[in-house]
């Protein structure tokens, strides 16, 4: 695992966009799957400034709420409208998100993992971290060989997610979400992670024991897995880091 502490989030943002974008000047037909939340916002404002081409590109969601549509203003459909489909080439027909109103979820989480099957995998899965340690919306105690599913969401997960929504009571209670082992067949995983609030949890998820408590620990196991942090998101590490930019305060 590669860790990689730069200075604050628009650094790490502007490292993510750089890296992803070179990833599809040299791979113009990836699949990538994509990461929603507060993390990723920057991120996803310097790739579509990058200018990179996503013709050929295939992206699948990690997740949605179960319930929502996709004109629904807290639907990670609707963000990812507004943060990248809007503002790139990517065809309609190779944007993948769940369909958090499918009558029939199981069914729709078996036609996501044959739709990833069939683009051939997936090439670079970008995540961000729960406060909880979850990725995607794999709570603690998910299997590390789950697979896309149905999930019942954690209270702590509805409290982190309600300024999406105008409180804590609106946020749905479940969702669809790729399961850690659907993740784990990615090629390459590229996690980004940011601010003070989320120090405890990377400190857990690098240095602590690896546990299904802790479902990012699971990316440990994986062979092509990159970290980037900021400072203040790396403040509770002892051991982990190299810094690219900036200087030591
Ligand atoms: C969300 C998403 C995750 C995301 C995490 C952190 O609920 N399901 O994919 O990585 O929680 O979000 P944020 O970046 O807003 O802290």
């Amino acid at each position: 695992m590669q860790v990689i502490v730069v200075d604050d989030y628009e650094a790490l943002s502007a490292l993510a966009a750089g890296l992803v974008a070179g990833f599809l000047w040299a791979r113009p037909d990836a699949t990538l799957a994509l990461p929603t939340g507060a993390t990723p916002e920057g991120f996803y404002r310097a790739l579509v400034a990058t200018g990179v081409s996503f013709a050929r590109v295939r992206t699948f969601n990690l997740d949605e709420y179960r319930g929502l549509s996709r004109e629904h203003p807290g639907s990670f459909y609707h963000y990812m409208k507004t943060r990248l489909f809007d503002h790139v080439d990517l065809p309609p027909e190779h944007r993948f998100v769940l369909d958090g109103t499918a009558a029939d979820p199981d069914a729709e989480c078996r036609r996501y993992e044959e739709a990833i099957r069939q683009a051939g995998g997936i090439d670079l899965a970008i995540l961000g971290l729960g406060l909880n340690g979850h990725i995607g919306f794999n709570e603690p105690g998910t299997p590390w060989d789950s697979r896309t599913r149905l999930v019942t969401l954690t209270e702590s997960t509805r409290r982190a997610n309600a300024r999406f929504f105008g409180g804590p009571d609106r946020v749905p209670r479940e969702a669809l979400t790729m399961g850690i082992g659907t993740i784990l067949e990615a090629r390459r995983i590229l996690v980004l992670v940011s601010g003070a609030g989320k120090a405890a949890i990377v400190r857990r998820f690098l240095e602590g024991p690896a546990t299904p408590e802790v479902p990012a620990t699971a990316l440990r196991n994986h062979p092509h897995v990159t970290v980037i942090l900021d400072r203040a998101a790396a403040g509770h590490l002892t051991g982990h880091g190299t810094v690219v930019s900036g200087h030591k305060k």
